[in-house]
């Protein structure tokens, strides 16, 4: 495994995948499931935060007591329209976060991402970037949009997904070997469609109950 992938091991985390990858597991349960899951990811990707202290008063007795330090700014980028998921999540933990949209969708023959969105906030320059996307698959969608978040030269980028799958992660890390990744699982292998096997299948459908 490359150096920059952290794998996610959290017993919460792996049941509620399973769950999730269940086929039965109904478009509500899934939609309420990638939000735990999310939560329980802002968690671990936001350990490196930098804390600074401020004297305050407990009712007992003054204390100097840790805060995050305010010039730590964040943006979510969340990869239309599966990211949706894990953004709302996310959003919960850090609600002062930004939030920036790509728009790309894979070609279903050809699996090339094409971009048709892209909005981030203007002062991405001064900020630390959280790219969401459920699943790192062929990693064709993944390397577009990180390629296009550092055209904005942000602070940094780190690449969170529930899933990836073996191919993707070396095609991500062979263009951004700078861009760490997070995920809860590697599976398997692709299938001839670019899904993960043995994977949870289309993450916007189940999330949005659109099939
Ligand atoms: N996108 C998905 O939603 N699922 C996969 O398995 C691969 C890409």
């Amino acid at each position: 495994m490359a150096n920059q992938v952290t794998l996610i091991d959290h017993p919460l985390i792996h049941h509620k995948l399973t769950l999730m990858r269940r086929a039965e597991t109904s478009t509500a349960t899934f939609r309420t499931l990638i939000k735990e899951v999310s939560l329980l990811l802002a968690y671990e990707v936001t350990r490196d935060l930098p804390l600074k202290y401020e004297q305050i008063k407990t009712p007992i007795a003054f204390m100097n007591a840790p805060v995050l330090a305010p010039e730590k700014k964040l943006v979510i980028v969340s990869i239309q329209r599966a990211g949706q998921g894990l953004l709302d999540g996310m959003l919960e933990l850090m609600p002062s976060a930004r939030v920036g949209h790509i728009g790309l969708y894979r070609d279903p023959k050809t699996l090339i991402p094409i971009e048709y969105y892209f909005k981030v906030p203007y002062d991405v320059e001064q900020r630390d970037v959280l790219v969401v996307d459920p699943m790192l698959a062929t990693g064709n969608t993944a390397v577009a949009a990180v390629e296009r978040l550092k055209a904005t030269n942000p602070l940094s980028i780190k690449f969170i997904c529930l899933l990836a799958a073996p191919e993707g992660i070396e095609h991500f890390t062979e263009i951004h070997p700078d861009v760490p990744i997070y995920t809860t699982a590697i599976d398997e292998h692709l299938d001839e469609h670019g899904y993960i096997v043995p994977g949870l299948g289309d993450v916007g459908d189940r999330l949005f109950g659109t099939k």
